[in-house]
């Protein structure tokens, strides 16, 4: 009998410890252990061994089941461990390397641009809106009093779709917008991108940025236009500098006129920067044609408003002394890694 459980202790362990899977490891237990194993038997007919053999047989048997039984669950963990494995990537992670450095990401200068034009507005009590940049020809020029025959509507200076819709070419149909949706007082800020069909060099982009202002109220004139005009551009570039008129002609303001500031390199000396004229040419501006109040009826003659159109292509690159336009849409990360 002692060999009989010698064999059975040989050949569990063996089957155990070549068992690679976990359910049959289960099988296993129970053909060695289970109610109706050969141990389990063994031990029932041990009352009918002599009383010389009963603790010797029933010592061993015991010895045997518990051999058996620490064998299962060794085994058990081991295949879970192999299991866990198999499911997981192979590679392990080296917590001795050195960190991967995070390169720091910065905004483009133009909407660093863009944000500070926007906070000086909200501090003189304007709201920010927007437009969509594709637009109808009702609100880019009929709207804006401009004429089919205007030189703007030519699909040379527009990019048109096909759909009859066309890319806007300022960010002036803004105007339109607003008016039609709320009354006066009116007092707007609408900065986005626009269009023209420029080809580009230093100075023309097909694809530009600008801010239109826009007040409408009873008793607005020309000396708010540029008393505001004049407190935006001493926020933006310093106290020396002002602001002038040139007269000019825009289908949508009259009077309408030219914005230069004075010189921001050299105070209206006279430099490179300004072609020693000491001012720069920033944009337009003028007081709301009555024609355009009449369209979005608002009353022309108890309304007046201003409005103007500044760069802010433009204003970027004065503040940085950028040499040409395309730089800023390049995306150039030497170019944008300078304003982190
Ligand atoms: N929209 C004009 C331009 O792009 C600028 C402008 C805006 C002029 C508002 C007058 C009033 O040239």
């Amino acid at each position: 009998m002692t060999e009989e459980i010698q064999n059975l202790r040989g050949q569990a362990l063996t089957e155990i410890l070549t068992c690679k899977d976990l359910s049959k490891l289960e099988n296993l237990r129970i053909k060695f252990l289970g109610r109706k194993s050969k141990i389990s038997f063994l031990l029932s007919q041990i009352g009918k061994l002599s009383k010389e053999e009963r603790p010797v047989i029933g010592n061993l048997l015991n010895k045997t089941k518990k051999e058996i039984e620490n064998q299962i669950s060794s085994r058990k963990e081991a295949l879970q461990i192999l299991k866990r494995k198999k499911s997981k990537p192979q590679k392990a992670f080296d917590i001795t390397l050195p960190g991967r450095p995070t390169e720091i990401g910065a905004k483009h200068p133009l909407f660093q641009t863009w944000e500070e034009i926007e906070n000086i507005f909200i501090s003189l009590g304007f709201e920010i809106v927007e437009g969509p940049e594709i637009e109808t020809e009702y609100y880019n020029f009929d709207a804006l009093n401009t004429p089919e025959w205007h030189p703007a509507r030519n699909l040379s200076d527009t990019f048109y779709l096909k759909n009859g819709m066309l890319l806007r070419t300022e960010t002036s149909p803004v105007q339109i917008h607003v008016m039609e949706r709320y009354k006066p007082p009116i007092r707007i800020i609408a900065p986005g991108r626009c269009y023209r069909n420029d080809k580009p060099d230093a100075s023309h982009s097909p694809i530009f940025h600008q801010f239109e202002a826009l007040v409408v109220d009873v008793g607005i004139t020309f000396a708010d236009l540029k008393g505001t005009l004049d407190s935006f551009v001493k926020r933006l570039f310093g106290e020396k500098i002002h602001s002038r008129f040139r007269p000019h002609f825009f289908p949508f303001t009259e009077p309408s006129a030219e914005i230069d500031i004075l010189c921001i390199n050299c105070n209206g000396k006279g430099c490179k920067l300004c072609k020693n004229t000491g001012w720069l040419e920033m944009g337009g501006a003028g007081m709301v044609d009555p024609n355009v109040l009449k369209e979005v009826k608002y009353d022309s003659e108890k309304y007046t408003g201003f409005a103007f159109g500044l760069g802010i292509d433009r204003i970027t690159m004065l503040r940085y002394r950028i040499p040409d336009i395309r730089i800023l849409f390049k995306n150039d990360l030497r170019f944008l890694q300078q304003f982190v």
